[in-house]
C-alpha cells in the first residue's frame, strides 16, 4: 500500500502542496508566432508585429510627415528661383528660412521614425529569440540525438537576423515608395511630359535590380550557409581542442578549416562580383535621367515653357526617385531571405517535444519512492528497426528506501534504465511506475524534482563552485551547499582553490580533474535532496580512498532514499542492499552480491573483467 502521492495539476500551495522546480524569472516574450502550420510565414509572424503596433503606427505617422517635408524641398527651391531670383517678385529670405525650418523638422521626424522602427524591430528579434531558445530548451533528448546543437543555434542566429532586417527595412522601403509617389505628384503639377521623361529610366532600374536579385539571392544564401559551416568547424575544434592536441592533429584540423574558409571565400567573392557588376549600372541610370532632363527640360526652359527653378526641381527629383527603387530591390531580396529563414525557424518551432506533460498530468508529491519497471521494452528513436531493443521485457521492483546495484556489461542499457526512470524517453511497451503512478501521468517537473541522477559524464557550468552545486536549488544557504559538498568529499579540494567556493570553473568544468568534477556533480544532486537517486558510475573517476569516504557519508544519506547505483567496482556495489544483473535487455539475476557470485557465472565474469564486460572471444568467461 502506498500513500496518495499525487495532486491535481492546479493544486493550491494552501492545500499543502509546494510547487517544485525552479521558478521562471525571465520576462516572457510579448507575443509568440502563430502555431497554425497552414498559414504562410508572414501571417505566422504577424502576432509579433501586432504586439508592437503602437511603435509601427508612430513610425508611420512620423515617416509620412518627414518624407512629405523632404519631398517638398525641391518645390521650395523652385519657387525661390522662379519668383525671388528670376521674377524678383518674392523674398529670398523667406524661402531660406522655409528651407531651414524644413531641414530641422525633417531631421526630428526622420530621427523619430528610424528610432521607433529599429526599436520595434529589435524587440521583435528579442521576442523571437526567446521563443526559439525557450522552445529549444523544452525539446527532448531525442531531438538532440538527431541534430548538432551548435549548428541549430548558429543557424537560428542568422535566421533571426534576416527576419529582423526585413522588419526594419520593409517599412523603410514602403515609406520610400511613398516619397516616390509624392515626388511624381509634385513633378506632375509642374510639367507632365517632363515627368514622364524623368521616370522613364525607373523601369530599367527595377528590371536590372530584379536581375541582380536573381543572381545575388542564391549566392548570399550559399554564403550564409558556408559561414555557418566555418563557425561549426571552429566551434568543434575549439571545444574538442584537448582531443585535437592530444593527437597532435592541429594541422589536419587547420586544413579542414581552410577548406571551409576557401569555400566561403569562393561564394563571397562571387557575391561581390555580382554586386559589383550590377550596382554601378543601377546607379548610372538616374544620371542618364539627369541628362535627359537637361536635354528636354533645358529646351523647354529656353522656349519659356518652364522656369529655371522648375528645371532645378526636376533634377533634384530625378535623383530622389531612384532611391525607393533601389531600396525596394534590397527589401525584395531580404524578403526572399526572410521567407527561407522563417521556414527553418518554423521547422524548429513546429518540432513538438517528444516528452511533455499530458493534459491533466498530476504532480508527484512527497513520494515514498517505490519504483517499478513493468515489462519495459525500449529502443532509441531512429535506431535500426531490425536490431534487438535495448531493453526487452525488463521487470524490476525496488522498494522504498532500498539501494539496488544495477550491474551489466558495457552498452547493456544501464544508463538507459536511468533515463527511462526520469522520463527522458518514453518506453515502447510496458510502464515505468513511481509509487504506482505511471511516469507518463506525472508532471515532468515534479518527477524530475523527486528523481535525480548523477551521470558518469558530469557537466559543469562556467560558474563558481558554489553556483554549480546550488544549480538545482539556487536559493540554498551556503551551509547547505557546504554540507552537500562535505558528503561528496568535494570540500577538501575546494579549500585548496585560490578563490575557494567562488572559484569559477573553466568551460564544462575543465579546470577540475575528472574525479573533482564527479564530486561536484554528486554534491549538486545531494543538495537537491531527491527521494529517488540514481548514481550512474558517479564515482568511477574518484580514487578508492576518497570513494570510501564518500560511501561512508552516503550510507547515511541513502538510508531513507530509493537508490539505484550503477557500478562496475565491487566497492560501489557494496553500498547496495541487493544486486540485479541486466543482460539481454532484462533482469536475469537478483540477490545479494554473495548469492549472485555463487549462482550467476555471468555476474562473476563481469566483475572479473573489471566491469568493462569485454567479450571473451572463446566464450570462456573466467572469474
Ligand atoms: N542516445 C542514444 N541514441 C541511440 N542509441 C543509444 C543512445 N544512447 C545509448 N544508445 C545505445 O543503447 C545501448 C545501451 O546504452 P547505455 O548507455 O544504456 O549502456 P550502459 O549499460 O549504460 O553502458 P556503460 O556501462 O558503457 O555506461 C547501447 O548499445 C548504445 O549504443
Ligand atoms: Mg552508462
Amino acid at each position: 500500500m502506498t500513500r496518495a502521492t499525487t495532486v491535481e495539476p492546479d493544486a493550491d500551495p494552501a492545500d499543502g502542496y509546494e510547487p517544485c522546480g525552479i521558478e521562471d524569472r525571465y520576462a516572457p516574450p510579448a507575443a509568440v508566432p502563430d502555431p497554425d502550420r497552414d498559414k504562410g510565414w508572414f501571417r505566422r509572424l504577424l502576432p509579433l508585429l501586432l504586439a508592437r503596433r503602437l511603435a509601427f503606427a508612430a513610425t508611420l505617422v512620423c515617416g509620412v510627415a518627414g518624407l512629405t517635408l523632404q519631398v517638398s524641398v525641391p518645390m521650395v527651391l523652385r519657387r525661390a528661383v522662379d519668383t525671388a531670383l528670376d521674377g524678383r517678385t518674392g523674398s529670398l529670405e523667406a524661402h531660406v528660412w522655409a528651407l531651414v525650418g524644413i531641414a530641422v523638422a525633417a531631421f526630428g521626424l526622420r530621427f523619430a521614425y528610424r528610432y521607433l522602427l529599429f526599436w520595434a524591430a529589435y524587440r521583435i528579434e528579442t521576442d523571437l529569440r526567446s521563443t526559439i531558445y525557450g522552445h529549444l530548451t523544452r525539446l527532448s533528448f531525442s531531438f538532440y540525438d538527431r541534430v548538432a546543437a551548435g549548428e541549430v543555434i548558429s543557424r537560428a542566429n542568422s535566421d533571426i537576423r534576416s527576419i529582423q532586417l526585413l522588419l526594419a527595412f520593409g517599412p523603410l522601403a514602403g515609406l520610400s515608395m511613398l516619397s516616390f509617389v509624392l515626388a511624381v505628384g509634385f513633378m506632375l503639377t509642374i510639367h507632365v511630359p517632363l515627368t514622364l521623361v524623368a521616370v522613364s529610366t525607373m523601369p530599367f532600374v527595377f528590371v536590372l535590380g530584379q536581375r541582380m536579385r536573381d543572381r545575388v539571392f542564391p549566392l548570399s544564401w550559399v554564403t550564409q550557409g558556408r559561414m555557418a559551416e566555418v563557425a561549426m568547424v571552429v566551434d568543434e575544434n575549439l571545444s574538442g581542442t584537448r582531443v585535437v592536441k592530444s593527437f597532435a592533429a592541429e594541422a589536419e584540423q587547420i586544413t579542414q578549416l581552410s577548406r571551409a574558409a576557401q569555400r566561403l571565400r569562393w561564394s563571397a567573392t562571387a557575391l561581390v562580383d555580382a554586386r559589383a557588376r550590377f550596382n554601378p549600372l543601377i546607379e548610372a541610370l538616374p544620371r542618364l535621367g539627369m541628362a535627359l532632363i537637361l536635354l528636354y527640360g533645358g529646351w523647354l526652359a529656353i522656349e519659356g515653357d518652364i522656369g529655371v527653378g522648375a528645371l532645378l526641381a526636376f533634377s533634384s527629383y530625378v535623383v530622389m526617385i531612384a532611391v525607393p527603387f533601389r531600396m525596394l530591390g534590397f527589401v525584395l531580396l531580404q524578403a526572399q531571405r526572410a521567407a527561407a529563414s522563417s521556414q527553418r525557424i518554423f521547422e524548429i518551432l513546429d518540432e513538438a517535444p517528444a516528452i511533455a506533460d499530458r493534459p491533466g498530468a498530476r504532480h508527484l508529491v512527497d513520494p515514498a519512492g517505490r519504483l517499478e519497471f513493468r515489462g519495459v521494452r525500449f529502443s532509441y528513436p531512429g535506431a535500426d528497426p531490425d536490431a534487438p531493443p535495448v531493453l526487452d521485457g525488463l521487470d524490476l521492483v525496488i522498494e522504498p528506501g532500498e539501494t539496488v546495484a544495477l550491474v551489466g556489461r558495457t552498452g547493456c542499457g544501464k544508463t538507459t534504465v536511468a533515463r527511462l526512470l526520469c522520463r527522458f524517453y518514453d518506453v515502447d511497451a510496458g510502464a515505468v511506475l513511481v509509487d504506482d503512478n505511471d511516469v507518463r501521468d506525472l508532471t515532468l517537473t515534479s518527477l524530475r524534482h523527486h528523481a535525480n541522477q548523477v551521470t558518469d559524464e558530469p557537466f559543469l557550468f562556467s560558474e563558481s563552485i558554489h553556483d554549480n552545486i546550488a544549480f538545482g536549488r539556487p536559493d540554498a544557504p551556503h551551509e547547505d551547499v557546504v554540507r552537500a559538498a562535505v558528503a561528496a568529499q568535494a570540500d577538501t579540494f575546494v579549500g585548496e582553490l585560490a578563490d575557494g567556493w567562488d572559484e569559477v570553473v573553466g568551460e564544462r568544468g575543465y579546470t577540475l580533474s575528472g574525479g573533482q568534477r564527479q564530486r561536484i556533480a554528486l554534491a549538486r544532486s545531494l543538495l537537491a535532496n531527491p527521494r529517488i537517486l540514481v548514481l550512474d558510475d558517479a564515482t568511477s573517476a574518484v580514487d578508492v580512498r576518497v570513494e570510501e569516504a564518500i560511501h561512508a557519508a552516503l550510507r547515511d544519506l541513502l538510508a531513507d532514499r530509493t537508490t539505484i547505483v550503477i557500478a562496475h567496482r565491487l566497492s560501489t556495489i557494496a553500498l547496495a542492499d541487493r544486486v540485479v544483473l541486466l543482460e539481454g535487455g532484462r533482469i536475469t539475476a537478483s540477490g545479494t552480491h554473495a548469492e549472485l557470485l555463487a549462482t550467476s557465472p555471468a555476474y562473476a565474469a563481469i566483475l572479473a573483467s573489471g566491469g568493462n564486460g569485454h567479450d571473451d572471444p572463446d566464450g570462456q568467461e573466467a572469474i
